[in-house]
């Protein structure tokens, strides 16, 4: 590749809370982003992956307080189980990082500053909720009291579970915090507002330019229609996150400092390697590319404020924001009782994350759409297409080459024009991992394993062997076969990056990146076969879902 066609791409993922341990739902976004990572390398692009724990806000310090430790204490011990867990699961970060970071903190008050100096933020006085056994603000979340529209008991200060009515939480009748079970009463604060309205026109133009997906530019139009308002962004102490330059006492809220998250990873990043220029990346006319891998329910943060928030602290826009639908298991909600909610840990203690991966790949689309893993599905979809299919080309023409061949592939093919169709599809299939159509990608590649094993079976090699003279064909149709073995190899690349390292050093090549679809393996020796993927066995997912039954234990296991 020279270096004209060489693109720098920076990919980040929504940062996870780092006060409860990764699910499948925080997995479908890694492995979603991780696998387009991963595609774009093997094609020779630069492209660098940064992701951080989100560390800020009310939550956070609370939890902290239960546990009877600081919240830097929470956020180290969060942090250590959400890299092991992401690592587990290989996802491959250049960098993993805090929001509670020096990086962050000088990114954020460089960009509150520059905002304020440009006078995008507003000052004034609003009343809240306030505890006044605590000393503190409660946010929405924090309060419960009877809905104004249904009566139900136990709603939370934002909306009603029973009616879905949205309110605030003044309206609620007998509130109660959440914290002290105090009443709260309604108290004055000076709050700091980010007018988000300034930036209107270039947030309209901005969204229809291809920058969001079609179903998101449609939701903003509907936002835009009820009018961008401004946005609050400062919290009263006691608070954990950062206090606004020169306004003790006053916070930024965790939505300010959070995406602003991604520019300090990087930063941080950028400290440890020389090659990396933060300006190149951010500057307002970079010629670099940014896409921001995220779940449907912050698109609002993500399409609107932050694009602002750059724009407004001259900084450039993100290339595109990525929104993915939510993970439902057997068909619904994950639920605590019926063991579907699962947590990362639960899942690798029983099973390889290559089967999670590669089942949310044949599952994943580019659509804001909710998608489903049912474990039975998952289970008989696993060892169809991996074990069943893909494998087998290997596992049953391997064994020949090694024993009768010397372990020595054909110096010619002997089926060019079939070969080539498995090479031609290539384009085809690099098409769909870029434009995140994975479960296209997986379609295609899986029609050619089933196109590989037909060949087999049509050829016969078991009995050829047998037969006077059979030898010559016999060795070329396996070399046939592990040739488009290792075509299908370089195309999963992405999704099963520890099972191709295993098929690298058995046919004993070089790693197989994209342009590898090139070359054919001929005259070339393999190592021998080992058995590369186990089944499924029911007794694993039994075995994940009763443990997602009980509590797991951890340190900082989810309220
Ligand atoms: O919704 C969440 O889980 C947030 N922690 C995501 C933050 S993404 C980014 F803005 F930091
Ligand atoms: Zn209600």
């Amino acid at each position: 590749m020279t270096d004209q066609n060489q693109r720098k791409i920076l990919v980040t993922m929504a940062l996870p809370y780092a006060n409860g341990p990764l699910h499948l739902g925080h997995l479908v976004e890694a492995i979603q982003t991780d696998i387009w990572v991963r595609f774009q390398q093997s094609r020779g692009h630069d492209c660098i992956y940064v992701c951080a724990d989100d560390t800020h806000g009310t939550p956070i310090m609370l939890k902290a307080e239960e546990l009877g430790i600081t919240p830097e204490e929470l956020i180290a011990a969060s942090k250590e189980e959400h890299e092991a867990d992401y690592a587990d699961f290989l996802i491959n970060f250049d960098q993993f990082h805090s929001t509670h970071s020096d990086e962050n903190r000088e990114m954020t008050e460089l960009i509150y500053n520059r905002l304020n100096e440009a006078g995008h933020i507003n000052r004034r006085t609003i009343s809240q909720l306030f505890d006044p056994e605590k000393e503190m603000f409660l946010p929405d979340r924090f309060v419960k009291g009877i809905c104004p529209r249904c009566n139900a008991a136990d709603q939370y200060g934002d909306n009603c579970d029973n009616c879905g009515a949205t309110y605030n939480p003044t309206d609620l009748i007998d509130p109660k915090s959440v914290v002290s079970g105090a009443t709260p009463i309604l108290k004055d604060s000076e709050h700091f507002f980010f007018k988000l309205q300034d930036f209107e026109e270039m947030l309209q133009k901005w969204t229809r330019a291809g920058h969001v997906q079609e179903q998101i530019a449609n939701k903003l139009d509907e936002w835009f229609t009820d009018g961008l308002r401004e946005w609050d962004i400062s919290r009263d102490a006691p608070y954990f996150g950062f206090e606004i330059p020169g306004q003790p006492g006053k916070y930024l809220y965790v939505w300010l400092d959070a995406p602003i998250g991604y520019m300090g990873s990087f930063k941080a990043l950028c400290n440890k390697r020389d090659d990396l220029d933060f300006d190149e990346y951010w500057n307002a006319d970079s010629t670099t590319e940014l896409y921001h891998f995220i779940g449907k329910d912050i698109v609002y943060f993500h399409s609107l404020f932050w694009p602002a928030t750059l724009q407004g602290s001259k900084f450039r826009t993100p290339t595109a924001v990525w929104a993915h639908g939510f993970l439902t298991v057997n068909g619904t909600k994950m639920s605590k009782s019926k063991g579907t909610f699962i947590m990362a840990r639960t899942y690798l203690d029983h099973l390889s994350p290559e089967y999670l991966r590669y089942y949310f790949a044949a599952k994943l689309n580019s659509r804001v759409e909710d998608f489903d893993l049912s474990m039975d599905d998952f289970q008989q979809r696993v060892n169809s297409d991996l074990v069943g299919k893909y494998i087998n080309i290997a596992s049953r023409t391997a064994g020949f080459i090694f024993k009768k061949f010397d372990a020595t592939l054909t110096a010619e093919c002997s089926e060019p024009e079939l070969i080539k169709e498995f090479q031609d599809e290539a384009i085809n299939i690099a098409d769909y991992y870029e434009t995140r159509e994975y479960g296209r990608a997986i379609k295609a590649i899986m029609l050619l394993a089933d196109k590989a094993n037909q060949y087999i079976a049509e050829k016969d090699p078991w009995k050829l062997i047998k037969q006077d003279g059979g030898e010559a064909e016999t060795h070329a149709i396996c070399s046939n076969a592990l040739n488009m073995f290792r075509l299908l190899s370089i195309y999963l690349r992405p999704v099963l990056p520890n099972l191709v390292e295993n098929v690298e050093s058995f046919l004993n090549v070089e790693p197989l990146n994209w342009d590898t679809h090139q070359s054919l393996l001929l005259n070339h020796t393999i190592n021998k076969f080992k058995p590369l993927m186990q089944r499924i066995e029911q007794d694993n997912v039994d075995a994940i879902i009763a443990d997602s039954k009980q509590a797991t234990g951890s340190l900082t296991e989810a309220n």
